[in-house]
């Protein structure tokens, strides 16, 4: 099997088309194609060895040589472009005698291990041998040869066996064109050169293990440990990442039902081909010995887990919800999705609780992360989705990154965003701390706004201030395409002095003339386009952040083509999709809001049920309301909010005043610990469905192998809904795909069928837009006139003080995922054991801490425990971690201050102090934690003797 089709370079596009003939057939290819592309396409194949179609030609391998009549020499096919009328052959007998001495080279310095080799059969170098008809090798592996190099192991996922490299420093360049890490290169010259990774070996090195290198490597030279150990594949699935929302497409190579690798798959509409080190090689938590594969039940948190059957499992928590019911009345139960959850699984789950429950307390993990991106951007643009698609960013001039770190948390996009700028696209990042994209290898930002945690709302004050002030307003659109009573009022508001950059540059911690460049380039630097992720909507103006960005982009004409719009970066797999399925409590699918009768009249119609025009709870005032007593019952689907949600005391206590919690999760989860029924998840390789990332983008997931708990997630709730009296008639995810079509205008046109005509589709997909909508807001928005706001900036009630004065502020790792209860079932933790605080060298130095110490971190919530890290990456007053771990307890700390709209929580700003301890905090050693090397399952007390 074939890593991809491979047309030797990459596609140009040209509005001038050139005909050449190629071994007499004619053939018509854009202006700028090479020869090899060319001949590829018109079905001729070229040999090669160092080009492959993601990578720019290199010309060093000389197999690709091309006789062209009238011209001398034997020009490299691969480097050379194709002109009007040139006449081309690639087989004649000069060549074959050129192709044969220089494969003859190669394979004289190659093990002849073939038929024991890994790749046996998916070689390029074993190809190109048969290709070019090399029957012998005359000159044998005596003299210098480099077959008895050692192997680089060292990574955890793939390893480097020297003695087969034949230096066409494809790894290299894929590291550098397509990754964007620079983490290889050719050492020496001649017979010396060599591939070299960093001083000691690719673990040691800068590589964050992307596989790109892997993937273009013609040879078993880089090679996954997968394919060692389980073979060559044998058939492929094409189905979507199940991390985070930059969805990139997969080939899952399979075996049987083994998982051989996952292989990026060129046809990604979001990745084209590339993939981070998640995607590629942290799928083994799918198949880890902690999955429960067997349905639960207890009466009792404080009991024992019972192995149940299906039945017996779904009829206990029927009859659990109906006692409920008819006890405490119906809005006594609600249910909790998540955005790892298929589109359909979500669906179903809200029309379970809408329409069989009879409420609308349904809400989804989107509640902590980008509901202020839903409220905001419904408001002033009209639509809560991101404007653009990934690939806009290639016609940016401007990149303005606000609160996100795209390089750790949205990996294949940073690497697109990072080709931009190598590119020469200028860069403005706004966020308290050093992130990646600041300064790395051939991108360094124009300007890097480091304000404090908590001021955003000002921050975009204070540039709103300078376009306004400054004549940079793009009067001509906003009169066309704007609200004018709404523009003015924002630009009386944003003109006043408290606005300017001086007035607030000591509040923002950033000088007011980098303020002022910062928004002069962004209104005047060409197409401009703005992504922000978590560090603009976990804060208690979240909402207002958003508006503010919405505001700018308006005012300056940034939205409504390529190039620049508001790209909010969606953390998980399908938060855009979770919101759009009508997760929340207050919607339908569709952002339509459940107190319109008609949209409700269409819901009961279908559903046949009288569905309530009352907005349900949100997760907070779940379990406010389970903490007083009318809240009893909760189903939650593949989400822990014991982890994920802040004020861990508060949730935990709110589900201990429960009397039946159903959690359904592939593992024993934190929120599993206070549950009655534990219904066994299936991963997203054992289901079908659809993802939707932050482009809008909606991809099929495809089953490749059989769920290990017997169902797919969206069977469980609908056999849940038939025990409750109401059966659902789906015999695939199709058919749930079918219905949110039929119900949701901007899904009208989406089908299974489309999907794997088309690969993807971004909505809205309708009968204006057969084949999806890329960019929003071309003509006019979604709302009509784009409304502006007035974002006045409220300082956050979390004070810092004498007893709390450093801010906690708290983000994501590359090699983790979220609360990390998949990464940390994989080779992943070999990066991120443990979550770690960064706190600034004169900080650390006032209070005595040295790095590697415990220090303890109090908040006025509560206190935890962890390593530190000394790092000028933060400013000083600000500390910083990650909350992948568990036992880290970043939500211990955190407080219940939320967004005014949404009530996302303020996860971004915490006031703290730090000490240096010498123990564990209180709840963590009650937690019994890092007794397990700090990694993997955390075996809570209360289950240790169960399970
Ligand atoms: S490791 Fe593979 S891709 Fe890199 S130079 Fe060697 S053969 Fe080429
Ligand atoms: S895995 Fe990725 S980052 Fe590491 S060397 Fe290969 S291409 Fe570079
Ligand atoms: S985690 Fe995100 S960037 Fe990485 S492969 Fe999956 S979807 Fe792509
Ligand atoms: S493929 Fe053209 S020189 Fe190597």
């Amino acid at each position: 099997m074939s890593k991809y089709t491979d047309f030797g370079t990459p596609a140009k596009t040209s509005d001038n088309q050139i005909t050449l003939e190629i071994d007499g057939t004619q053939i018509t290819v854009p202006e700028g194609t090479s020869i090899m592309h060319a001949a590829m396409v018109g079905g001729v194949t070229v040999p090669k060895l160092c080009a492959t179609d993601s990578l720019d030609p290199y010309g060093s391998c000389r197999l690709c040589l091309v006789e062209i009549e009238g011209r001398r020499g034997f020009p490299a096919s691969c480097t050379t472009p194709v002109a009007e009328g040139i006449k081309v052959k690639t087989q004649t007998p000069k060549l074959a005698d050129i192709r044969k001495g220089v494969m003859e080279l190669y394979i004289s310095d190659h093990p002849l291990d073939c038929l024991t080799c890994a790749t046996n059969g998916d070689c390029e170098l074993q190809d190109m041998a048969g290709v070019v008809g090399l029957r012998e090798v005359r000159y044998g592996y005596e003299g210098d040869n480099h077959l008895k190099s050692e192997k680089d192991t060292s990574n955890p996922y793939f390893q480097f066996d020297p003695s087969k490299c034949i230096v066409c420093s494809r790894c290299v360049r894929a590291c550098e064109e397509v990754q964007g890490t620079f983490a290889l290169t050719i050492q020496g010259r001649g017979f010396e050169s060599k591939v070299a990774s960093g001083i000691e070996n690719f673990l040691e090195s800068e590589c964050v293990s992307c596989g790109a290198c892997v993937q273009a490597c013609p040879t078993a030279t880089l090679i996954e440990k997968s394919v060692i150990q389980h073979g060559v594949p044998e058939h492929s699935v094409t189905t979507t990442c199940a991390y985070c929302g930059v969805g990139c497409s997969f080939d899952a190579e399979m075996k049987g039902e083994q998982v051989v690798r996952m292989v990026p798959s060129k046809n990604g509409g979001a990745n084209h081909g590339h993939s981070c080190v998640k995607g590629r090689f942290a799928w083994g938590y799918a198949t880890h010995h902690d999955r429960i594969t067997t349905p639960m039940i207890r009466k009792s948190i404080h009991d024992a887990w019972t192995e149940v059957s299906w039945d017996e499992a779904i009829k206990y928590a029927a009859s659990e919800i109906t006692r409920i019911q008819a006890k405490y009345g119906k809005e006594a139960v609600g249910g909790i999705t998540s955005s790892r959850c298929t589109n359909e699984e979500v669906y179903v789950t809200q029309k379970l609780i809408r329409a069989v429950l009879g409420t609308n307390n349904v809400d989804t993990c989107a509640r902590v992360c980008h509901s202020p991106t839903g409220y905001g951007l419904k408001q002033t643009l009209g639509e809560s989705a991101g404007t653009q698609t990934f690939d806009s960013v290639m016609h940016s001039d401007v990149i303005f990154v606000m609160g996100a770190n795209p390089t750790d948390g949205h990996p294949v996009f940073g690497s697109q965003m990072k080709r931009r700028l190598r590119e020469g696209a200028k860069l403005i990042v706004a966020d308290p701390r050093q992130i990646d994209l600041v300064s790395s290898p051939h991108v360094k930002a124009d300007y890097h706004l480091k304000l404090r945690p908590g001021t955003n709302v000002a921050l975009i004050a204070a540039m709103s201030h300078v376009i306004v002030t400054e004549g940079l307003i793009n009067e001509a659109f906003v009169k066309e395409r704007c609200e004018i009573d709404s523009f003015e009022a924002w630009c009386d508001f944003a003109a006043k002095a408290e606005n300017s950059p001086e007035a607030l540059s000591e509040t923002l911690g950033v000088p007011a003339e980098d303020l002022r460049a910062a928004a002069r380039l962004y209104a005047t630097g060409g197409n401009a386009a703005i992504y922000y992720g978590l560090g603009v909507t976990e804060h208690s103006q979240g909402s207002t952040t958003v508006m503010g960005i919405a505001n700018l982009a308006m005012a300056t004409a940034n939205v409504g083509r390529e190039g620049v719009g508001v790209n909010p970066l969606r953390g998980q797999n399908n938060v855009q999709g979770s919101c759009d399925m009508g997760s929340m409590p207050h919607e339908y699918p569709g952002y339509r809001h459940v107190s319109d009768d008609a949209t409700r009249a269409l819901f009961e119609t279908a559903w046949g049920r009288p569905l309530s025009k009352e907005p349900g709870l949100r997760i907070p005032n779940m379990l406010d309301q389970a903490i007083s007593g009318s809240f009893k019952a909760l189903y939650c689907v593949g989400e822990d909010i014991v982890q994920s949600d802040p004020n861990t005391q508060h949730v935990t206590h709110g589900l201990e005043s429960m009397e039946c919690v159903i959690v359904q999760d592939l593992f024993l989860n934190e929120t599993a610990m206070y549950a009655h029924v534990f219904f066994p998840g299936a991963s997203f390789l054992e289901k079908s469905g659809t993802f939707t990332n932050a482009e809008r983008r909606i991809s099929p997931v495809r089953r490749v192998m059989t769920p290990k708990n017997g169902f797919e997630d969206w069977e469980v709730t609908a056999k849940l809904s038939s025990a409750l009296g109401y059966p659902m008639h789906y015999s695939h995810a199709s058919d749930i795909l079918d219905e949110i079509a039929a119900l949701t205008p901007t899904f009208k046109g989406v089908s299974f069928k489309k999907l794997d005509e088309l690969g993807s589709v971004q909505w809205p997909c309708d009968d204006a837009n057969p084949a999806g909508t890329p960019t929003m807001h071309i003509d006019e928005f979604v709302r009509g006139k784009g409304k502006f706001f007035i974002t006045e900036y409220v300082p956050t009630t979390e004070k810092v003080n004498a007893k709390y004065p450093l801010i906690l502020t708290t983000g994501r790792i590359l090699s983790q995922y979220n609360v990390g209860a998949q990464t940390r079932r994989t080779d992943n933790v070999t990066w991120h054991k443990e979550d770690i605080i960064e706190i600034h060298p004169h900080d650390a130095e006032d209070r005595g801490i040295n790095d590697g110490d415990w220090v303890g971190i109090a908040s006025r919530a509560g206190e935890t425990v962890l390593h530190a890290k000394i790092t000028e990456r933060v400013q000083p007053g600000v500390v910083y971690t990650t909350f992948h771990h568990p036992e880290s307890g970043a939500n211990v700390i955190t407080t219940d201050n939320s967004d005014w709209a949404t009530n996302c929580p303020e996860f971004k700003v915490t006031a703290v102090q730090l000490t240096k301890v010498t123990q564990l905090s209180e709840w963590q050693r009650e937690y019994k934690i890092f007794s397990n090397e700090q990694i993997g399952f955390v075996q809570h007390p209360k289950n240790e003797a169960n399970v």
